[in-house]
């Protein structure tokens, strides 16, 4: 059977479309170890959900060169439209290298403004794959343009739809702007980078070598400046723990997370965390161990893994029900709060609290980090976008102590004070002002000085201290906590709290917006 001529040429201009640049051009993206546009897209969304739109749109250029035919490319250089992840709807982006090296024409810009604009307007998370050499030089100003008018669009998208951003490829200038508007940076290791200025640009101005990875490649970001939330080992492993995240969000802000009936026992209770916690307060434990033993099958997703590590935070569900977690790490500087720590987890409470994903918080925390260094760098400033973000926050809120709750930390870390929930502690907490020793030091220091032994007197003075305020009674005793747990009863009574709570309505005063001390 012969094709109708029109319906020929739609076919011939669409398989011209899905070449990009042409061959050539893509077998030296494999060179890279990485993979085109379309076959990013293909992996990251369910199989035969993808549909494009604009595949027809080209530039607008027509100086330089750029209206020969061979400088033409249909769809130019970013291909775009939904599809579904799991079923649920998403939009997407995805820059093309083998057009103009993925480089931001006005054109480039007005798609990806398109379906973000739908992304609004249908209330579905947005992702977006980056992978581009940043404003096209031969459209100057109009290229500035479209980012700032994308910049504008992610802001106001912020906390209405979850916005994912993976770097697949360079990510320079100001086009690092839109990615780090958004809720989460994936990044590729060894072939992506993001910086505002390139190593040419450094060593002219600061007179520093540096290589493209170790100014801005994954690890960098990851463990050194927490631009990137989380890194990944391919083009095929970042689409994946896309995915992966993605069942732990709601659509929009309107929406709750999906329920997944688990198969994990709500009731199950983990006897080995009745002795986790040591004996001696200074030892320390891991605090990812106890949160796979009480969220369902173990299964935690990490955000930050590699950025101040002395908090822990990521998502997991308990008894089905989405969850994010907030937990202070004994294993890395004791679990003090430093800067990067309460600016961690201070984003992701927001998060949180922008998406109705309800926050339990495991507390073990010896308080803010004293030093020069942290005072002078504004850990008043830092500490307190923690503070504003948890006191903020209008979703379930649930604490559990483990151990150390001293001094401000103890107001921070979700304190009934400020609003949770239900906060419970097991018999192993420690709830005062500050530690034994600190405070034997201070309210004990003329007696101190004239012991005969003041050695034995000081230690005899924090059992004594100890005894009187390192346990969780004197806190229980006020309802300042609700309730001493058993350690093994956990998993269940958090479910419990999570379900009493599914219908919690609370607000925050109207305003246009609270002044968030940045
Ligand atoms: C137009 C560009 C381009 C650009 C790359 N190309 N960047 N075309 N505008 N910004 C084209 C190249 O001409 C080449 O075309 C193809 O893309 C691949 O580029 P190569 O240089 O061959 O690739 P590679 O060696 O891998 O190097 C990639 C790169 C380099 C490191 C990204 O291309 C580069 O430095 N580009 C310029 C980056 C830059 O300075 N951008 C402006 C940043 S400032 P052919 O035809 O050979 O395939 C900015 C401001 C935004 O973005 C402000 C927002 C507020």
């Amino acid at each position: 059977m012969t094709l109708d001529p029109k319906i020929e040429q739609l076919r011939s201009l669409r398989e011209q479309s899905r070449k990009g640049g042409g061959e050539a051009r893509i077998q030296r993206q494999y060179a890279q170890n990485k993979m085109t546009a379309r076959e990013r897209l293909d992996l990251l969304l369910d199989p035969g959900s993808f549909r494009e739109l604009d595949a027809f749109v080209v530039h607008r250029e027509r100086n330089f060169g750029m209206d020969k035919p061979e400088n033409q490319f249909l769809g130019d250089s970013v291909v775009t439209g939904w599809g579904t992840i799991h079923g649920r709807l998403v939009y997407v982006y995805s820059q093309d290298f083998t057009v103009f090296g993925g480089s931001l024409s006005q054109a480039h810009a007005e798609k990806i403004c398109k379906v973000l604009d739908m992304a609004m307007k249908t209330g579905a998370p947005i992702i977006g794959l980056n992978d581009s050499g940043g404003a096209r030089i031969q459209e100057g100003v109009m290229s500035l343009g479209g980012y700032a008018d994308i910049f504008l669009r992610n802001t106001l998208a912020s906390g209405v739809i979850p916005q994912i951003s993976a770097i697949m490829g360079p990510c320079a200038g100001g086009a690092v702007y839109s990615p780090a508007l958004t809720d989460f940076i994936f990044m590729v290791k060894g072939t992506s980078y993001m910086f505002v200025t390139g190593p040419d640009v450094v060593k002219a101005v600061t007179h520093e070598e540096v290589s493209f990875e170790d100014l801005g490649g994954a690890s960098v970001h990851s463990a050194t400046s927490g631009v990137c939330h989380v890194p990944t080992e391919s083009d095929a492993d970042c689409l994946y723990m896309i995915r992966e995240l993605l069942t732990y969000l709601p659509q929009n802000n309107l929406e709750d997370p999906v329920f997944e009936p688990s198969d994990d026992d709500p009731l199950r209770m983990d006897a080995r965390l009745d002795s986790i916690v040591p004996d001696n307060p200074n030892k320390p434990y891991d605090i990812k161990e106890v949160i796979r033993m009480i969220v369902d099958n173990g299964n935690f997703f990490e955000i930050h893994e590699h950025f101040a590590a002395n908090v822990v935070v990521g998502f997991a569900r308990l008894g089905g029900h989405s969850v994010g977690i907030v937990a202070n790490q004994p294993m890395v500087l004791a679990g003090v709060l430093d800067i990067e720590a309460s600016l961690k987890a201070a984003r992701f409470v927001r998060f949180c609290d922008c998406f109705n994903i309800p926050i339990v918080t495991f507390e073990d925390v010896p308080g803010f980090m004293p030093g020069v260094t942290q005072e002078h760098a504004g850990i008043i400033r830092h500490g307190a976008k923690l503070l504003f973000a948890y006191c903020e926050a209008t979703v379930p809120k649930i604490t559990v102590i483990t151990r150390k709750s001293y001094g401000g930390a103890y107001c921070v870390m979700s304190s009934k004070h400020i609003r949770g929930d239900l906060n419970l502690a097991w018999p192993t907490a420690e709830i005062a002002v500050m530690g034994p020793d600190g405070a034997v030091n201070i309210i004990f220091r003329k007696e101190l000085a004239e012991a005969d032994d003041p050695v034995t007197r000081k230690a005899e003075l924090v059992q004594q201290y100890r005894e009187q305020f390192a346990n969780p009674y004197v806190a229980a005793s006020r309802g300042s906590i609700d309730d001493i747990i058993e350690p093994r009863e956990t998993r269940p009574r958090l479910i419990n709290a999570l379900e009493v709570l599914i219908n919690k309505r609370d607000s925050n005063p109207p305003k246009k917006h609270g002044n968030m001390p940045l």
